[in-house]
């Protein structure tokens, strides 16, 4: 099966000029689901994962499912104001202007093996920010794992110190 088949486009969202890429017909499909996810454990090979950090939103559908797939531990890191207890934040760059990522202080402890899980690798802006919150907690990053990644926003220069796996190019 060819999960690319279950990804959209759709143009002109969020803004103008933007091509999306959607992933809902794959997260409404079961057999495609299933597959995107045995294919984003296979990336991760025999490494052992403490806990999948997922940025929210879309890093949370497949970071679950990895978790349970991989006996990890979930971290979600969130938009400001969303987590209840005590945060470390990150702020990184958007198209225009800046926003923050936060994760609880207490989520990771030091020394754990992390896998940091998104949808999507565009600018990297959002999986440095995942990468730096997960350092702070004194987390090992593994891998920084994504479905697709959008080669011509070059995100991977901004992961230079880690280990990427995609399973699809655009
Ligand atoms: C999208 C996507 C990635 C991020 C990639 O999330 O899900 O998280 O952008 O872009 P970057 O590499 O340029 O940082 P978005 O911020 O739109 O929020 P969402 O996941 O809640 O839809
Ligand atoms: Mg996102």
């Amino acid at each position: 099966m060819n999960i690319s088949e279950y990804i959209r486009d759709i143009n002109d969202f969020p803004k103008h000029g933007i091509v999306f890429k959607d992933i809902t017909p794959l997260l409404g499909d079961y057999d495609a689901s299933l597959e995107c996810l045995e294919q984003l454990v296979k990336l991760v090979g025999d490494k052992k994962i403490d806990k999948v950090v997922g940025m929210e939103s879309r890093g949370f559908f497949f970071g679950t499912l990895l978790a349970q797939r991989l006996n990890a531990g979930f971290v979600p890191i969130r938009k400001p104001g969303k987590l209840p207890a005590s945060t470390y934040k990150e702020p990184y760059s958007l198209e225009y202007g800046m926003d923050v990522l936060e994760i609880h202080e207490d989520a990771i402890k030091k020394g754990e093996r992390v896998l940091i899980h998104d949808d999507v690798l565009a600018t990297g802006g959002t999986a440095r920010a995942a990468c730096n919150l997960v350092k702070k907690c004194g987390g090992e990053i593994v891998q920084c794992n994504f479905i697709m990644q959008i080669d011509f926003l070059d995100g991977a220069k901004k992961l230079k110190n880690y280990e990427i796996a995609t399973l699809l190019n655009y």
